[in-house]
């Protein structure tokens, strides 16, 4: 009687396994193709826990997940697994499709043919997690109202296409086949184990070597802020309690341009590092060339899973952003050891791309 968490070598999946696990909620089957965003050493605390097993394996093979179902007795599937970064979904779309969409269906499918096998008590308590994202909604005017769940999906980047069709995917199974199926789509999570390609833990990572902040177009772009471990707290929340074909969006409540979030990440360095001097960081701001199809504005109405499951975020940006910063600086090996030889590479296209284009 285990989950089934794919992805959970990734940066959400391995912080929901970890607070799983801690929690003591019971045996884990941790399944990650392990591509250049999977990292073992996220679970390196966890290595010799019994009730955790790690199988490297791709959500496109349908078999070995299928295998997995029977020989665990699994009683839930979340599905973290996916291809994650906007920007090298612009530079290389098709294995957005192959993981988002194309693993997305060979999942359902295994989960499908696994849950017809399950006896009726079985069937009714078992849960198929699609973990998304409020990109899918599209870009928001300045002064329009957040996300709900009811906003209509309109993706602009390949990522978000991708992720738009899984989600299709996943309620027409529990519309067609009855496959006991919640969505949550969730705004810019931050915190412990993000790969350094993302904004929050990048900045981090360039201010502390001294190297420029890439700040896309004018920095003005706003995003929802929530941090990892309310995220994590959320989907328990959702796999206890959330009603079966819905979907529950999942915010910070903490709006902010790109340019605040980097000089508060200026100021908390500049605290934490001991010399105060937040001018040190700022001055590495550099204004590159912007992304394309960049969306201006995300945000969430997270009221639903409020008011039906009680669930809201216990840190404030502040708090969360302050130990985030406290965890890279105290982990620096493990931003240097995941930077692998591809990271190297695309830190190098992505951002000498950028430059002339600016
Ligand atoms: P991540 O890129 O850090 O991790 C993704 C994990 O999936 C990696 O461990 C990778 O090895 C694994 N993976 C990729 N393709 C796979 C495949 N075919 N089979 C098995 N494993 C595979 O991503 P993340 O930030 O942890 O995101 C997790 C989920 O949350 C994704 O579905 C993402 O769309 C969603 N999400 C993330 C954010 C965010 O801010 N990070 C926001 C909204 C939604
Ligand atoms: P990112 O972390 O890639 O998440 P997403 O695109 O899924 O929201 O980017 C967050 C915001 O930060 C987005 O508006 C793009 C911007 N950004 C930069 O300005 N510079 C960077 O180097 C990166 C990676 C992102």
């Amino acid at each position: 009687m285990a989950i089934l968490v794919t992805g959970g070598a990734g940066f959400i999946g391995s912080n929901f396994v970890l607070d799983w696990l801690r929690l003591g909620l019971g045996p884990v089957v941790n399944v990650d193709k392990l591509t250049y965003a999977g990292n073992l050493q996220n679970l390196a605390s966890i290595a010799d826990e019994p009730t955790h097993q790690f199988v490297r394996a791709d959500i496109g093979d349908r078999d070995t997940i299928r295998r997995l179902l029977d020989e665990h007795g699994v009683t839930a599937i979340v599905n973290f697994a996916a291809e994650t970064h906007v920007d090298r979904s612009i530079h290389s779309p098709g294995e957005f499709l192959r993981t988002n969409v194309q693993g997305t269906f060979a999942l359902l499918e295994a989960a499908r043919t696994y849950y017809d096998t399950l006896a009726e008590s079985a069937k009714r308590s078992f849960r198929f997690i699609n973990i998304s994202t409020d990109e899918v909604y599209g870009s928001l005017t300045p002064q329009a109202p957040a996300f709900t769940e009811t906003s209509p999906y309109h993706p602009s980047s390949p990522y978000s296409a991708s992720k738009a069709a899984a989600d299709h995917l996943c309620r027409s199974y529990f519309a067609t086949y009855g496959l006991p199926v919640v969505t949550t789509n969730c705004s810019n999570n931050y915190g412990p184990y993000q790969f350094p390609e993302k904004l929050i833990p990048l900045m981090i990572r360039n201010a502390m070597r001294g190297e420029p902040l890439p700040v896309y177009g004018d920095g003005g772009n706003v995003r929802d802020w929530l941090y990892v471990g309310d995220h994590c707290a959320a989907i328990r929340e959702v796999l206890s309690n959330g009603r079966i074909g819905e979907t529950y969006n999942v915010g910070g409540n903490a709006e902010r341009t790109n340019m605040e979030v980097v000089e508060a990440l200026c100021d908390i360095l500049a605290d934490l590092s001991g010399d105060g001097d937040s001018g040190r960081y700022r001055e590495l701001i550099t204004f590159v060339a912007d992304r394309p199809g960049h969306d201006r504005r995300y945000a969430v109405d997270a009221g639903k899973i409020r008011d039906e499951l009680g669930w809201e975020p216990a840190e404030t940006f502040e708090t969360g952003l302050r130990q985030t910063v406290q965890w890279y600086l105290d982990n620096e090996a493990w931003t240097d050891s995941v930077e692998t030889g591809e990271y190297r590479e695309w830190l190098e296209t992505n951002y000498e791309l950028r430059a002339s284009n600016s």
